[in-house]
């Protein structure tokens, strides 16, 4: 095939990028020209390329999406992109990102296909580069996770196992007092029906005792993960002091409450306050016997204030002394005078609990008197990490309202329309939640919804509207949609809702 105008020469000829054209209604639909970048990127001379079709760049590799996509193009005479693994005739390996497009007569009749070859060899070993970085940067990162939370767990182990031995103690001495008293008495011949009655009652009422006391342990350890529940931080705060009663006791430290009358509650999973208040209570109990303070106190305080709950605790051990910047604590095994030094790992487990799963924020500073622990909590859980499917058809609005929710969500997904999220969805089912039009043009919203129901997908909706009737209320509703909302839409009121129904769930 020749060229002639000599502009299309020149473009044919520099361009950087191969391109090739193949002739459909010769046998095998074979090249019938390559430019000298084809030449060159693929190692092959105009020779040895052309009259044949070019699959025999791909070597042996197993490419049928690709493939697929290519043979689907040319059976519509349509256009297609893939990326292809090819080897030049050296043998070395490229990754070719080819484009082809149809080209056709006059009558509109399929004359050739024009394909356009560019090597992307380096950006795709950058990207293989980068995801294996990232993939064993990940796995350092789940690994360090893991530790800290086995270190944390078997910190408060080790703690409840010390409390428990600590207040069973006394109450086993008073048995087996009451117990050899008995055996002693009766040797000697001295015991009578009276006192008898009373070193039983003793045993008795010691025993109820230590079994109360193994109940109320017990509940420590009924933590349900996984669902949420109405949390009372004045309750998790009480549990925290009811375990380190005794270390508290023994070192002699006055804990002064602040807690108000109301009861706080958080909707959260797990157990995540009680272990906060453990760790910073055990870390300022043992700064304080550490440092041997006169008196020492321990005072926690809990308030609200709009959507937030705060919680500060704060010790007379004289603060955290010789950092750069006092909140350093927080990092990674930060080094510090504190006795935090010893508990770094946790102080910065409790910082990315309080981040991540509180929704919240912990800080400390130094007062007159110690180190003082503000804890601001969330009332609403977070919901930076849900995944949302956003399906609205006009292009405007929906670019909108995608940036507005891309603020405080980080993966929102949007579709123009009902087939293409139709498709996205089947592939992908890790969807949280879907907001959807209800009139559209291609595919209403309410198809859609019935269409989701066919393949038994069932997630939360929240339909938007210009306009929504009566029917469509009570369609809606049968659909189990969860929330409609009438264009324009108040966004405060918008993650409320998303709140609430993520909540639920
Ligand atoms: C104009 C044109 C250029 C093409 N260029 C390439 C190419 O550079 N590398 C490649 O692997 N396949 C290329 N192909 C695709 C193959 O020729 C072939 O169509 C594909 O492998 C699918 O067919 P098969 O399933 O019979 O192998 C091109 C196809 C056309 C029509």
């Amino acid at each position: 095939m020749d060229i002639n105008n000599k502009l299309f020469k020149d473009i044919c000829d520099l361009s950087l990028a191969g391109i090739t054209v193949s002739d459909p209604s010769k046998p095998d639909n074979p090249l019938i020209y390559v430019n000298p970048a084809f030449e060159k990127i693929t190692g092959y001379s105009k020779e040895e390329a052309i009259n044949k079709n070019c699959r025999y760049l791909q070597g042996n590799d197993e490419q049928s999406v690709e493939k697929e996509i290519i043979n689907d193009a040319l059976k519509n005479h349509k256009s297609c992109r893939v990326t292809l693994r090819n080897y030049r005739k050296d043998g070395t390996l490229f990754y070719n990102e080819l484009l082809i497009s149809p080209s056709f007569d006059e009558n509109g009749n399929l004359k050739n296909f024009i394909g356009i070859q560019n090597d992307v060899t380096e950006i795709f070993e950058y990207k293989n580069k980068l995801e294996d970085k990232i993939s064993k940067q990940l796995d350092v990162i789940r690994q360090r996770d893991l530790e800290l939370y086995e270190f944390i767990k078997l910190k408060s182990a080790e703690e409840l196992i010390e409390n428990i031995s600590h207040q069973w103690r006394q109450p086993l001495n008073m048995i087996s007092m009451s117990a050899s008293a008995i055996k002693t008495e009766k040797e000697f011949d001295v015991l009578n029906g009276e006192m008898l009655d009373n070193y039983i009652v003793n045993i008795l009422d010691n025993t109820r005792y230590l079994s109360d006391l193994l109940n109320k342990f017990s509940d420590y350890t009924d933590i349900s993960l996984n669902t949420l529940r109405d949390i009372s931080i004045n309750a998790e705060i009480d549990k925290a002091l009811d375990i380190l009663k005794g270390k508290l006791n023994n070192s002699n430290i006055e804990v002064k409450l602040e807690l108000g009358e109301k009861n706080v509650v958080k909707k959260m999973k797990g157990d995540y306050i009680n272990e906060i208040i453990l760790e910073l209570l055990s870390n300022a109990i043992e700064v304080l016997v550490d440092r041997k303070i006169d008196n020492p106190w321990i005072k926690i305080s809990l308030s609200e204030k709009d959507d937030d709950i705060f919680i500060k605790l704060e010790d007379n051990a004289g603060g955290i002394k010789n950092q750069v910047d006092i909140n350093d604590i927080f990092l990674p095994y930060s080094t510090t005078k504190h006795k935090a030094l010893d508990v770094g790992l946790s102080l910065n487990y409790i910082y990315r609990v309080v981040k991540y799963k509180l929704n919240g924020l912990i800080e400390v500073h130094n007062t007159e008197n110690g180190a003082q622990f503000t804890l601001k909590i969330s009332k609403f859980n977070s919901m930076k990490d849900l995944k949302i499917l956003y399906i609205e058809d006009d292009d405007l609005e929906r670019n909108i309202f995608q940036n507005l929710l891309q603020k405080d969500i980080d993966t929102v997904v949007s579709f123009d329309n009902g087939f293409k999220a139709l498709e996205e969805i089947k592939t992908n089912t890790e969807y949280d939640l879907l907001i959807l039009d209800l009139k559209m043009p291609k595919m209403d919203g309410i198809t859609f919804i019935k269409e989701l129901k066919k393949l038994n997908i069932s997630l939360p909706i929240i339909i938007t509207s210009a306009y929504i009737d009566e029917d469509n209320i009570k369609e809606l509703r049968k659909l189990d949609v969860n929330h409609h909302f009438s264009k324009p839409i108040n966004y405060k009121r918008f993650l409320e809702s998303m709140q609430e129904i993520m909540m639920v769930r």
